[in-house]
């Protein structure tokens, strides 16, 4: 399947690994892309620059494909040293890097000049169409039934994509809710030239997570994720567990009084935590709708085969007969 995303990242497969706090080391991100996807390391997991660039030069002695880095930008009192990051980044050769959270505008001079292809993830058509304005190459339309930060507006997939169609010019991927090929036939019908994936390759055999998250995935439905935040616009869907179930009942006694300093003991460092030791109920983690359509743990390379053999039957066989 030839896709504007398959060609602008050289990769056989319109599939990309999004960026996971905790998850995309090196051994996730290679799998992907040696399973013909885009795997993306996720620049502020690792602690300095220098962790960065030794985590880079792991995964490219595991993939000769394509991968990317995943570089946040949060709205953060103690900025990381992001342009340490960057620096790590193109001298270890990468040539895509995924941005989001707030505008990768001030990196992109650096990033361009190393002839890095920028995809930025974004939740709104106007953030898409300021990504494509600073120059960014793509955009991955992240909807609300996204895991992770679905921003402020709300707007699910099915409205989002049509409306980043209308609008933009440069070419976008359809995130959140996806676990699929069906839904990468839709994606694709809406507009998208590919996906992007988070919760379904956390439950995949090479995410060097704990057991415990894949179980906890593989046991969730649909139903079984929060928002929390809200009343801090810093919104994040999360699964649900003991200590999120404690964190929305504070929420909704506090409203809008709720501060950060009352929030921090249930979202700040408890990641490590979660995915490295197993412990489910030490916090809020990200985790999307699409938990409800997750029932096994495959390897990526089994998952997006079978993604892959799935959307191509559909559109070959069901859609062609209509
Ligand atoms: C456990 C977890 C951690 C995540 N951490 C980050 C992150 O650090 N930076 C980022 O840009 N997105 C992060 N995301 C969002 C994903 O990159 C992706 O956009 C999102 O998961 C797509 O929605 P889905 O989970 O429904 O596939 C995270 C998602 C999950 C599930």
């Amino acid at each position: 399947m030839k896709t504007k995303i398959t060609e602008l990242f050289n990769i056989e497969h319109p599939i990309i690994q999004g960026g996971m706090h905790y998850v995309g080391y090196a051994e996730l991100a290679a799998a992907v892309s040696n399973a013909g996807g885009l795997g993306i390391i996720t620049g502020l997991t690792q602690r300095s620059p220098e962790d960065l660039a030794a985590e880079i030069k792991k995964c490219h002695s595991m993939t000769d494909k394509p991968f990317g880095v995943n570089l946040t930008i949060l709205p953060m009192v103690n900025s990381p040293d992001y342009p340490g990051y960057v620096k790590a980044i193109v001298e270890g050769g990468v040539k895509i890097v995924e941005t989001a959270g707030r505008s990768p505008e001030k990196f992109m001079p650096a990033l361009k000049e190393a002839g890095i292809k920028v995809i930025h993830k974004c939740t709104s058509v106007r953030h898409a169409l300021k990504a494509e304005k600073i120059g960014c190459d793509a955009v991955s339309a992240d909807g609300f039934e996204c895991g992770g930060h679905p921003g402020e507006d709300d707007i699910p997939n099915f409205i989002l994509l049509p409306r980043v169609l209308e609008e933009l010019s440069i070419p976008f991927v359809a995130s959140g809710g996806i676990g699929t090929g069906s839904q990468l036939v839709a994606s694709l019908a809406l507009g998208a030239e590919g996906i992007n994936m988070g919760t379904r390759f956390l439950a995949t055999k090479e995410a060097p997570v704990h057991e415990n998250v894949k179980q906890a995935i593989l046991d969730a439905s649909e139903l079984d994720t929060r928002l929390i935040m809200r009343n801090l616009t810093n919104t994040e869907r999360v699964l649900r567990n003991s200590a999120v179930d404690e964190l929305v009942e504070l929420e909704k006694a506090k409203g809008e009084e709720i501060t950060f300093d009352e929030v921090a003991p249930f979202v700040v460092s408890k990641y490590r935590d979660i995915m490295k030791n197993g412990n489910m109920d030490a916090g809020a983690w990200s985790c999307g709708m699409v938990a409800g359509l997750i029932h096994d743990i495959p390897s990526c390379k089994e998952l997006i085969d079978r993604m892959m053999k799935e959307a191509n039957a559909i559109i070959h066989d069901r859609l062609a007969k209509l």
